[in-house]
């Protein structure tokens, strides 16, 4: 994973960086470091730890004017957080410095190789014998830099963003991917590199996406790309629609705060344009193409990891109620090492927020050779899974920075009912009263959504009872039973407190076990089809002296007579409640990490995209 950030142009290019930096902190955290160039010649500094602490380092440094540079933020992969470890990493002479987002999978006969030539190695990492073995090929071909990158680039295995810096020409910056994101900026005499847009918006919206097996030169401030075979390609230059407010802070203390209040806005970005419950339309252009396919499909298949896969879990019970196809949720990751049966009638759709994810990205490409057609619901705009799949359509949350991902969920949750409404209705599984009544509905979610918010204050005084727990169990059915799962993800990930989401009636085969009147349990309980049975098992849990906090409909007094806390949403229909059920168990996670002192927006060894294995 990691992030990274490259300049070169008129202005002073640690500043740049740093910052840069400091907006990609969300990708890796584990260590940070600069190269740069000057009369003193190419310096890498690097520290372990976070950006503020690279900062700190350099505050005892000379000399630290450049106008060009290299930095990079890291979640370690091979070798482990230390300063050695951090890159930017040098090659032998010290005349080269990379920076590499990604793993090279064959990275050990390389080393190999180069210590049998003599080369020694100042880390551990893969990272740095790919520099080295840049420089070698350069050696040995007496070739340019630029051709020394493209043969490495044709021996190596694995995923790599990658920029170089050499000393001998200071206005050339040499970038390359494949698997792992690179966007570049293009300024009025500068360029910029970065993982993702957010380091750049600031400077220029005028962005070209790297695409896998691409070079970038930047050279005398002229930006020329090439593909690893030495053909010329012409950059394509995108507008970069994003706001520079939407990856700051705006007065709350943390990103991922940010991001729940922000799920009114982002659910109606998401449904904007494309649903008019007045004229019962569903529009959403990029489906346009595959309509077909899709109306006529015979299964779908939902690919995807994580929080996206719970998305995906709510996904299941949405076209299976609405539009009656089968659905499949496969795990990506378990999904690309087997060997699926896809059929000629099947629909598979990728969700991520990311984009980069490298489990779902590879399970694309194993449907897509099987000859699926992929849909993706992705958020960050040109990302590589919008680029790898046929069709798709973006979830328009904006840019979403807390590692535990939030709004994300909402807005795939809300393309996703979209899609199984439009597919009900083209299908005839869904009567034409009952598709403007849940059209209707699905509208009234972004303001239902701000009402559940209100909860917040009551909310972070139920975690101030709860906050030193050591295990805490959820439990839903039907549509919430995948809430539970994420309800328990999100604790898990940002207060390290042990959780475990269970379907509320499996939980007498087995988990009802660890109940005793330390265990906290999270029910949701809202009024819907599965209610009475969920009241039952509020009970069993009861009776074994558990403590209940329950999230229910409003005004519902049976549950609240019978636990310890309630939490109101309101009321819905029941395929939507998802939407309004999971925000108190964000916010209950929320409270409770920042009373334990964690770091709420970057936990521990997590990174946002997981771009390896
Ligand atoms: C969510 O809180 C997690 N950090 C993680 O599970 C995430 O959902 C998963 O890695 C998938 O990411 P993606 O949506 O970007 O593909
Ligand atoms: N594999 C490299 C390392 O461990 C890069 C990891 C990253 O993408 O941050 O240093």
């Amino acid at each position: 994973m990691c992030g990274i950030v490259a300049y070169v142009g008129q202005r002073e290019a640690l500043p740049i960086i740093i910052k840069g930096l400091k907006r990609l902190e969300y990708r890796g955290y584990d260590s940070a470091g600069v190269a740069l160039l000057n009369s003193d010649g190419l310096n890498v500094y690097k520290k372990k730890g976070k950006v503020s602490d690279l900062e700190e380092h350099l505050l005892d440094q000379k000399n630290l004017k450049s106008h060009i540079g290299i930095g990079h933020t890291r979640w370690a992969t091979h070798g482990e957080p230390n300063d050695r470890n951090a890159h930017p990493h040098y090659s032998q002479s010290e005349n080269l410095a990379l920076i590499h987002n990604g793993i090279i999978e064959n990275y050990a006969s390389i080393k190999q190789d180069l210590l049998n030539k003599g080369y020694t190695f100042n880390s551990d990492t893969d990272s740095e014998v790919f520099i080295q073995f840049i420089e070698d090929i350069k050696k040995n071909a007496n070739c340019t830099l630029e051709e020394a990158v493209r043969l490495a680039l044709h021996k190596v295995v694995g995923a790599y963003a990658i920029v170089i810096m050499s000393k001998e020409d200071p206005n050339l910056l040499i970038a390359a991917r494949k698997g792992s994101p690179l966007v570049i900026g293009v300024g009025e005499n500068e360029h910029f590199l970065a993982s993702d847009a957010t380091p750049i918006i600031e400077y220029t919206n005028q962005v070209v996406y790297l695409d896998d097996f691409q070079i970038a030169i930047i050279r005398d401030n002229k930006l020329q790309l090439k593909n690893i075979e030495n053909v010329e390609n012409t950059p394509y230059i995108h507008k970069l629609e994003m706001e520079l407010e939407a990856i700051e802070k705006g007065g709350f203390e943390h990103f991922m705060l940010k991001e729940i209040y922000e799920q009114p806005k982002s659910i109606a970005d998401c449904l904007r344009g494309r649903l008019d419950a007045k004229s019962g339309r569903v529009v959403l252009g990029g489906l346009r193409d595959y309509m077909n396919k899709f109306e006529h499909a015979d299964r779908i298949v939902i690919l995807a990891c994580g929080t996206s896969w719970h998305a995906g879990l709510v996904a299941e019970y949405l076209f299976e109620e609405f539009a009656r196809v089968p659905v499949e949720v496969e795990y990506a990751s378990e999904f690309r090492y087997r060997n699926p049966v896809i059929r000629e009638g099947d629909f598979v759709i990728a969700i991520s927020q990311s984009g980069e994810t490298a489990d779902t990205l590879a399970a694309i490409e194993l449907a897509k050779s099987k000859g699926a057609i992929i849909f993706g619901v992705c958020n960050v705009v040109g990302s590589s899974i919008p680029r790898a799949t046929h069709a798709g359509s973006y979830t328009h949350a904006g840019p979403e920075i807390g590692v535990a991902s939030t709004k994300a969920f909402t807005a795939q949750i809300s393309v996703l009912t979209m899609m199984a409404l439009m597919l009900g209705h083209r299908r005839g599984t869904i009567t034409e009263s009952n598709y403007m009544m849940l059209l209707n509905e699905l509208e009234q979610i972004p303001s239902k959504v701000e009402k559940a918010l209100k909860s917040a204050k009551l909310i972070e005084e139920i975690s101030a009872k709860f906050k030193d727990a050591r295990n805490f169990l959820y439990l839903g059915r039907g549509y919430n039973f995948p809430v539970a799962l994420e309800g328990a993800l999100k604790l898990k990930e940002i207060s390290y407190i042990h959780a475990e989401g269970y379907p509320a009636a499996e939980m007498k085969h087995g988990p009802i076990a660890l109940i005793d009147e330390e265990m906290p349990v999270v029910f949701i309980a809202t009024k819907d089809s599965s209610y009475e049975k969920v009241v039952s098992n509020i009970q069993e849990v009861k009776a074994r002296k558990g403590k209940v906090i329950a999230v229910v409909t409003e005004g519902d007094h049976d549950v609240k007579n019978m636990v310890d806390h309630v939490i109101e949403i309101p009321d819905t229909h029941e395929a939507f409640v998802p939407l309004l059920s999971v925000v108190p168990l964000q916010l209950l996670s929320y409270y409770i990490a920042v009373m334990r002192g964690c770091n709420v927006d970057q936990p521990r060894n997590l990174a946002k995209s997981v771009t390896v294995e």
